[in-house]
């Protein structure tokens, strides 16, 4: 693992520390590296309208295109013992914006990398 992912890792520990979670208690923190060298984190959101929850990646994700980044090499996700891919919304919300990295890691040591393009191999687009 290099040391760019070693950070991303503890970055998306930290982030998870954030999460809320009161309906799920399943804890998701995610820390994306932008183009610009910039990690922006994120962590799931709940709301007692259980739909418009909104996941730790996608949180990531709109934090860096509000603040203007539009091209991303790599984002880690951690929800605790268990590690879990993006879910397809999330997959579908961040193959607009390139192939990037997924690493997913969990609190036993396993590390696993994907590409997006992996996991959702036909992202639905409108222009190609
Ligand atoms: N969740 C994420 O934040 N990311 C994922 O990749 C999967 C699911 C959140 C949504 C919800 O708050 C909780 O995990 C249980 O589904």
């Amino acid at each position: 693992m290099s040391a760019q992912e070693q950070e991303l890792f503890a970055l998306a520990k930290e982030a998870r520390e954030s999460a809320y979670a009161p309906y799920s208690d399943f804890k998701v923190g995610a820390a994306l590296l932008g183009e610009s060298g910039t990690i922006y984190l994120g962590c799931n959101v709940e709301n007692a309208s259980f739909g418009l929850t909104v996941c730790a990646e996608r949180v990531a994700l709109f934090k860096a295109l509000s603040e203007g980044e539009r091209v991303f090499k790599a984002i880690a996700i951690y929800a605790g013992s268990k590690s879990v891919p993006p879910c397809g919304a999330c997959l579908q919300v961040m193959a607009e914006f390139g192939d990037l990295d997924i690493l997913l890691f969990d609190s036993k040591g396993s590390y696993v990398k994907w590409r997006i393009s992996e996991l959702l191999p036909q992202a639905f687009r409108l222009n190609d």
